[in-house]
């Protein structure tokens, strides 16, 4: 588990499997974070999607996911290294929350800093990226905060709701990350979650 200010980033429960995956690609969260996909999706092809993955893990995938869990036990998302190429030493990232009601609040940077700090210390990876669509500026916001820089847009490269939307690349090098408690402090991340967990137990 690695333990943060507003989330930890734990490993999969029964629960994440049987409800949050199909209430998550089901509802917005999953346009945003698949650059446009919204097909209903049941539950026996989220069964699939799991044996598949499980099946990749077997043959040796190289991914690495963790769940996001609010420090006060609410589960709201996942993020992880979809693919890491050990060979060049560079991890490719995606982040979802999947419950509307926890965007724009600091989870995600906080996960997204935990993460970046695990696969820089920890998997001595000296590369990071990750894709977005030019209409999440919410995710641009997100990562760019975090210190990674816009390296590539592939022009109408993705559709979403019927329109032709650009994709871009962020990528961030092991000697551009000031660490993670440097950026705790200049995002004030330590503050917003004392002013999150306290006005909670008012
Ligand atoms: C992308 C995601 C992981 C970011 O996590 P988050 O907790 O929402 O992000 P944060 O609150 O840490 O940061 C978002 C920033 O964008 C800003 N923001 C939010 N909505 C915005 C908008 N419409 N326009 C501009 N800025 C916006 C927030 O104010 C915040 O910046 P600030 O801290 O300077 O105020 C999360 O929103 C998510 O999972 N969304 C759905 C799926 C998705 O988009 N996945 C990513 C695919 S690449």
């Amino acid at each position: 588990m690695l333990s943060g200010l507003l989330v930890d980033l734990v490993p999969f429960t029964r629960e994440w499997y049987q409800e949050k995956m199909h209430a998550y690609w089901n509802n917005e969260s999953r346009l945003w974070a698949t650059m446009g996909e919204c097909m209903p999706i049941s539950r026996a092809s989220i069964a699939r999607i799991v044996e598949e993955r499980a099946r990749g893990r077997e043959r040796g995938y190289s991914g690495v996911h963790f769940m996001m869990r609010t420090k006060d036990g609410v589960t709201i998302g996942s993020i992880g290294l979809n693919w890491v190429d050990y060979h060049s030493r560079c991890g490719y990232l995606g982040a979802w929350i999947g419950e509307e009601d926890y965007w724009g609040g600091g989870y995600g940077t906080d996960a997204l800093l935990l993460l970046v700090e695990y696969a820089f210390d920890w998997l001595d990876l000296r590369r990071l990226a990750l894709g977005t669509m030019a209409l999440n500026v919410r995710a641009q916001r997100n990562v760019e905060k975090c210190g990674f820089r816009l390296e590539g847009r592939e022009r109408q490269a993705t559709l979403v709701n019927g329109e032709w939307v650009d994709a871009l690349t962020y990528g961030m090098l092991r000697e551009e990350w000031p660490g993670r408690e440097a950026l705790v402090e200049r995002l004030g991340l330590r503050e917003k979650a004392a002013r999150r967990y306290a006005s909670q137990e008012e």
